[in-house]
């Protein structure tokens, strides 16, 4: 792709856009601390804005520092990200802190190289924190940044396709400025999320007259989708299992799906509920009633959860395992639990609350 003379402008039309149109106060701007800005671009990977900034604002609270973060126990990570979703992002965050403080002496590395082999830092994360910490003159490439770039410069073809991410690359890099690279990249960022939008407002676009997609008056072709093939449906039943108004939770093996959360215990569907918590628990149970289902989404494939509550007449364990506990359903609300599990005991709760109000 051969770039031409107006195309030096575009990161200095960029620039003046974000000082005027862009997005300025959030909570991780306005600091060079590339602990709060790794933070920051790691709980922005898969989610908005608007949903990160109380967690990030908790976050901090909690761990001001990556000292207290890598001293903490994964747990607590886990607990203080429930509900932000993805999961690995918190074990990786832990364990980055850890590499931070053992093998970089408590101090973020300064250059992307380095910063690339934290885990959960890929190259376009490890390069925003170098370019917002440190002013580096790195390129930028997350989802939002491809749509703008592959609609400024008409990228045909789909971005997870690695010919294509390597054009948008090469692309990104060749349009970086020589200065101002900070203000550049939170542009690039701003743009994306605000104005070249899946349903774009190219009339408030800064480079607008330079678009080669609007050009071709085909903005909606860019970027190219992937063909989709059908994601496999998956269905299992969650055991809501009740005993003297507690509820037990089961912590999930450390990696996998949900790796080391608290989750309902899960029987197949062609299991006999009664038989398995009778050998997998130790526990006698009736009143087997099934409640609604719901469904759960994954990248690689959908689950149709079939939560069945039981009355819990008798616990014949010989002693509480660490992998199973009995919680309460508030505390078990507050732990690091999986979304569908949340909803399931918000649900729980406003109908305890119903039948209450209805005595
Ligand atoms: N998305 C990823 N990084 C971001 C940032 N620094 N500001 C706003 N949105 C972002």
């Amino acid at each position: 792709m051969e770039l031409d003379a107006k195309d030096g402008k575009f990161a200095a039309r960029l620039i003046a856009w974000q000082r005027r149109h862009g997005r300025h106060g959030l909570p991780w701007q306005g600091t060079k601390d590339a602990y709060r800005i790794w933070l920051s671009e790691i709980m922005l990977q898969q989610t908005q804005v608007g949903t990160v900034i109380p967690y990030y604002l908790a976050f901090l609270e909690r761990f001001p520092d990556v000292a207290s973060l890598a001293a903490s126990d994964v747990d607590s990570v886990l607990r203080l990200w429930s509900g932000l979703g993805y999961y690995s992002r918190a074990r990786n965050l832990h364990r980055a802190a850890c590499e931070v403080v053992v093998r970089h002496g408590g101090t973020f590395p300064h250059d992307r190289e380095t910063l690339e082999s934290l885990p959960g830092v890929g190259r376009s994360t490890a390069a925003a924190i170098a370019a917002f910490a440190h002013g580096a003159r790195e390129a930028i490439l997350d989802g939002n940044v491809k749509r703008v770039l592959a609609r400024h410069f008409a990228v045909a073809g789909y971005p997870g396709e690695a010919k294509v991410a390597l054009r948008l690359w090469t692309i990104a890099e060749a349009v970086l400025p020589s200065q101002g690279i900070a203000t550049y990249t939170q542009a690039l960022m701003d743009l994306g999320a605000t104005v070249c939008s899946r349903t774009p407002a190219c009339e408030r676009c800064p480079v607008h007259d330079t678009c080669q997609a609007r050009a071709q008056g085909n903005v909606a072709a860019y970027p190219g989708t992937r063909q989709r093939k059908a994601v496999p449906v998956r269905a299992t039943r969650m055991l809501l299992l009740f005993h003297q108004g507690r509820l037990l939770l089961e912590k999930r093996p450390p990696s996998g799906v949900w790796g080391g959360l608290w989750s309902f215990p899960e029987v197949s569907m062609d299991e006999d509920v009664a038989s398995v918590c009778e050998a997998r628990f130790g526990l006698v149970v009736d009143a087997i009633t099934p409640l609604s289902a719901l469904k759960h989404s994954f990248t690689h494939f959908t689950l149709n959860i079939h939560p069945v509550q039981c009355r819990v007449r008798a616990d014949r364990r010989v002693a509480d395992s660490a992998a199973t506990q009995w919680m309460d359903p508030d505390h078990a609300a507050m732990e690091a639990v999986p979304v569908p599990v949340k909803k399931l005991l918000v649900r729980l709760k406003a109908e305890s609350g119903e039948a209450a109000d209805r005595q």
